[in-house]
């Protein structure tokens, strides 16, 4: 299944933390945000580094409409930046950008650089980037359902994820790919998301491949990851 010498890693993050790692030194929680982006940003070139297939990671849920109008619009102003600045990077790094989520509750400036980013990456065939924003996997779920079985295994079937990451010391899922992580390995750790580095991808990394995994068989379990 998951597990041929070719298959590339699909792995997901959970990036958690931004606000307390503000808080913590005195600042405001947006600047937890501006930091986080650049971890963003140098996971990105570590996943490209190490020939991952798919990067999922999730930027915003339909659950963090509750912060504050001051929160959300930093966020929703980052992601646009964040779009438009590293499209071409990324596009000339061969990374294919997807956004998931719904669309019509984003401001009009982030829907643009969405639809630029996908469009100018779509030949891309390097790394697959999923960037959920304003995304429910439960509603992500009720969606494919209602529009066919078909759909349930085109939207949903062929992304599955082998290893699924949160940082910032809490270990739940919040809704992010619960379809697509059926299968997946767990891992939590305590460090919050600006301060997760390409150090602490590569620990992760490393337990990873430690994992066994046997997708419900009893015979022969294979290493999730060789080397
Ligand atoms: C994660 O950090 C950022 C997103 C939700 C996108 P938080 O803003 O949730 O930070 P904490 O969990 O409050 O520290
Ligand atoms: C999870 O973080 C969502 C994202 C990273 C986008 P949250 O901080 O929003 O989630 P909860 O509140 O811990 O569930
Ligand atoms: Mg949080």
């Amino acid at each position: 299944m998951q597990t041929t010498p070719d298959h590339k890693l699909h792995v997901a993050i959970i990036m958690d933390g931004n606000g307390r790692w503000a808080e913590a030194r005195g600042l405001p929680r947006p600047a937890g945000h501006q930091v986080g982006a650049d971890t963003v940003r140098a996971i990105v070139r570590s996943a490209i580094a190490r020939d991952i297939g798919a990067l999922s990671l999730y930027a915003f849920s339909t659950y963090n409409w509750r912060r504050s109008e001051a929160e959300v619009a930093g966020m929703m102003a980052l992601l646009r930046h964040f779009l438009l600045v590293e499209a071409r990077q990324l596009r000339d790094a061969n990374v294919r950008i997807s956004i998931l989520g719904r669309r019509d509750r984003l401001p009009l400036g982030l829907v643009k650089a969405i639809a630029a980013a996908e469009r100018s990456t779509a030949a891309c065939t390097g790394l697959h980037l999923r960037v959920a924003i304003d995304y429910s996997a439960r509603d992500a779920i009720l969606a494919a359902a209602a529009a066919g079985p078909e759909a349930i295994a085109a939207e949903l079937g062929t992304e599955d994820v082998d290893f699924l990451i949160r940082t910032g010391g809490d270990q739940r899922l919040s809704d992010f790919m619960l379809w697509e992580c059926a299968q997946a390995e767990l891992y939590f750790t305590r460090v919050k998301w600006p301060d997760f580095g390409p150090a602490e991808f590569d620990t992760a990394l490393a337990e990873y491949g430690t994992r066994v995994r046997s997708f419900g068989g009893n015979v022969e379990p294979v290493r999730a990851m060789a080397g």
